[in-house]
């Protein structure tokens, strides 16, 4: 069987599987969706969303690019973004960074990968912003984790800076954002513990007035 058919086999099977464990399941999901969350992660195939949480299609808005970065000129990440939070109204929005990331470690070395370095550059931006903390660390490994930390708390400000999450926050919509990192040899989440419930904790400059 080629490598492809097996999916597709393995897809019969899942779906026979699942309508038998939960009559209904997929003419109710069809009908609609009604994520709580959305999940910005890192493409890694070994970080997929909804297994690693113990959650069910239907459950969580994705999405996924190298590095789980977000920016505000990222098209893509935007209308993910407005989508999710304006029409879907999802309660939570989860930056999920993970160790040992590829794309974090490519863009603390000196090596060209290329045109992956341009997307990566603002992971070095973040590091410049922070040398500070790496002086006393040796490690390369201890190294890497903290530019994966790093990473998700740039991309958490940079998801609470947008002006999609700054509207819903002075609407009133109830609306958390945090940063995740999740462990390739463990399979454990860490929360980094930098939930912004509302734009308190925003620099000044991205405060904006109603
Ligand atoms: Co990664």
């Amino acid at each position: 069987m080629s490598d492809v058919k097996k999916l597709l086999e393995q897809n019969r099977q899942w779906a026979a599987e699942t309508a038998e464990q939960q009559p209904g399941f997929f003419d109710e999901l069809s009908e609609q969706q009604t994520p709580k969350y959305l999940w910005i992660g890192c493409s890694d195939s070994r970080v997929p969303s909804t297994q690693i949480t113990g959650m069910m299609p239907g459950e969580i808005f994705v999405h996924r690019n190298i590095a789980n970065q977000f920016s505000t000129t990222d098209l893509s990440c935007m209308s993910v973004l407005q989508y999710a939070v304006e029409v879907l109204k999802v309660e939570h929005v989860i930056v999920c960074g993970h160790y040992g990331c590829g794309g974090v470690n490519a863009a603390l070395s000196n090596q060209q990968f290329g045109l992956i370095d341009n997307w990566l550059a603002k992971i070095k931006d973040v590091y410049i912003q922070n040398e500070t903390k790496f002086t006393p660390i040796n490690d390369e490994q201890e190294r890497s984790d903290l530019m994966c930390e790093l990473n998700v708390m740039a991309q958490v400000q940079n998801v609470c800076n947008s002006t999609i999450v700054q509207n819903a926050w002075s609407n009133g919509q109830k609306l958390s954002v945090h940063g995740w990192c999740y462990s390739l040899k463990n399979g454990h989440i860490k929360d980094l513990d930098v939930t912004h419930d509302d734009e308190s904790k925003n620099h000044n400059v991205y405060q904006y007035q109603n």
